[in-house]
């Protein structure tokens, strides 16, 4: 069976189209805002992979988003750029509008919730007026672009004859893509397989639209709601990298990619992820959110290729089919984690950080990213993968506001720590001075000192990127400022270096939060 589809021309019911939505609905995470030059690395490196559509903001929100969208569907080509808007806003499907105006293809979304619960005490709004809603708020999204898609919030709750309803009449009024978001977790796969079953069924024009899953993991089940709904006939799943998103977040994009790819003897279905792009994606959006995966996460986690049983590791030694359902090297991972020293020039630094996923630096950030390796060479004997990674997250921070210039320290037992800490604070150079119980402490009064604010600590943890003395330490940083949640990362072979670090990407990411408006004035 093969479709007509504005974007993507004909679609074959073979053919997943993988919506990601880590600059939307991940980027909406406590902690995990980024500011304009991530979200375009993000963008860009997300296109590389080859996902199908990237869902990269909700432009009424604020400026900022509004520029973020805006300047990823100028430079981000190859996939379709989607913006976020309430059906009911016609301001939101403006400012979508707008803010896509020079993308290759374009998308809006628009979305208003349908089940009982949310229609009585989040809208107030009589179902009626509901399906109004979604029959203005399509059409005047099809004033701005062909590729519409319509989501019914909370439709996994929604009872199945409104929920018809509510799909026919988007259908009706323009939407090309329906999506069904099981938006707080709670289904099951059964389920999720028989709604989108009966939507097929039941709805009139049902085969003329791309039907969509957006499944949380609040009780651990996105992926496999994914799988289910895909059986049901959903022909496009939205996902993000990691898995981050709105609590417990949304359905992974390497997880859902890789079992369509490892059971395609069960799914018979095809996406076009260039799957071995998949960790050197997810090591991107760590190093830029300052959030890590833990080590068993799936497919990304360091230990998910790692055999530690002495029966395994025979195993896999005989025959590496006998423990490993897929390749290491299908998603990313390289045969040797050991890298380069001081004596290794540019080429083979560049082949190494091909070979890790990050094809696209500029030429500047690549020249800047070698300087830096060279610096870390000279400390340490050898220089690993993740020591690169680090180096490479760091190095994108280059346009933020504060910036780190100098740093000294005395510490020991006998007197307070003292710290001389020199910033460059919108170009402009600040020298501050002060001690502190023990040299982190020192370190962040002394960033207090030199740009005041309100924030407070939530957390500070620091690990160490690889093994042995002269590690890397990396930081973790979490501050807090009127309920906005941020968190950095800095990694330095000083400690007290990377804890400064840390907590200035912590602080220049609080500058871009304060940009945008707080949650209730954006209550649907
Ligand atoms: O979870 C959800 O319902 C959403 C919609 C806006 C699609 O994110
Ligand atoms: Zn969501």
């Amino acid at each position: 069976m093969t479709f007509q589809h504005p974007s993507f021309g004909t679609v074959t019911d073979d053919r997943v189209i993988i919506f990601d939505t880590t600059l939307r609905d991940g980027e909406q995470s406590p902690g995990f805002s980024m500011n304009l030059d991530e979200k375009l690395r993000m963008a860009r490196a997300l296109a590389e992979l080859g996902v199908d559509v990237i869902e990269a903001g909700f432009p009424v929100a604020s400026g900022g988003d509004f520029e973020s969208v805006e300047s990823i569907a100028t430079h981000i080509k190859g996939a379709v750029i989607c913006a976020l808007a309430r059906s009911g806003g016609v301001r939101d499907i403006e400012a979508a509008g707008e803010a896509l105006k020079k993308a290759e293809r374009g998308r809006i979304h628009n979305f208003i919730s349908t089940s009982p619960l949310h229609m009585k005490y989040k809208l107030r709004m009589e179902p009626e007026t509901v399906l109004e809603i979604i029959a203005s708020g399509n059409k005047l999204a099809r004033q701005f672009t062909d590729d519409v898609e319509w989501s019914a919030e909370d439709g996994c709750r929604t009872e199945p004859d409104f929920l018809c309803r509510a799909v026919e009449v988007a259908i009706k009024n323009g939407a090309t893509t329906i999506n069904i978001p099981d938006t707080v977790g709670f289904s099951v796969p059964e389920e999720i397989e028989a709604i989108f079953a009966m939507l097929r069924e039941r709805v009139p024009g049902a085969d003329q639209v791309i039907f969509s899953a957006h499944n949380h993991n609040d009780l651990g089940l996105g992926v496999a709601n994914t799988l289910a709904a895909l059986q049901g006939g959903a022909r496009q799943v939205e996902c993000t990298i990691n898995g981050i998103g709105e609590r417990a977040g949304n359905a992974a994009l390497e997880e859902i990619v890789m079992a369509l790819r490892t059971r395609k003897d069960r799914f018979g279905l095809t996406t076009g992820i260039a799957t071995e792009r998949l960790l050197g994606v997810s090591r991107l959006l760590a190093g830029i959110t300052g959030f890590d995966v833990q080590p068993n996460k799936a497919i990304v986690g360091r230990n998910a290729f790692a055999h530690e049983s002495g029966i395994h590791q025979d195993g896999v030694l005989k025959h590496a089919a006998t423990y490993e359902i897929m390749t290491p090297e299908s998603v990313g991972w390289t045969s040797s984690s050991m890298v380069l020293g001081k004596h290794s020039g540019r080429a083979a630094f560049r082949d190494k950080l091909k070979a890790m996923g990050y094809a696209d630096l500029s030429e500047e950030a690549f020249l800047d990213a070698f300087r830096r390796f060279k610096d870390l060479a000279d400390q340490k004997k050898v220089v690993f993968e993740d020591d690169i990674r680090a180096l490479i997250d760091e190095g994108g921070r280059v346009n933020e506001r504060i910036q780190l210039i100098d740093l000294s320290v005395q510490a020991g037992t006998v007197h307070p720590s003292k710290i001389v800490l020199t910033l460059s604070i919108d170009g402009q150079t600040k020298t501050v001075e002060t001690t502190g119980n023990g040299p982190v402490d020192a370190v962040f009064k002394a960033i207090g000192l030199a740009c005041p604010h309100q924030a407070t600590l939530g957390l500070f943890s620091v690990a160490n990127v690889t093994q042995g003395t002269d590690a890397q330490a990396l930081t973790t940083v979490r501050l807090e400022e009127n309920g906005r949640l941020v968190d950095g990362q800095g990694a330095d072979v000083d400690t007290v270096v990377s804890a400064a670090r840390a907590y200035l990407h912590a602080l220049n990411k609080l500058l871009v939060k304060r940009q945008r408006k707080a949650p209730e004035e954006l209550a649907s």
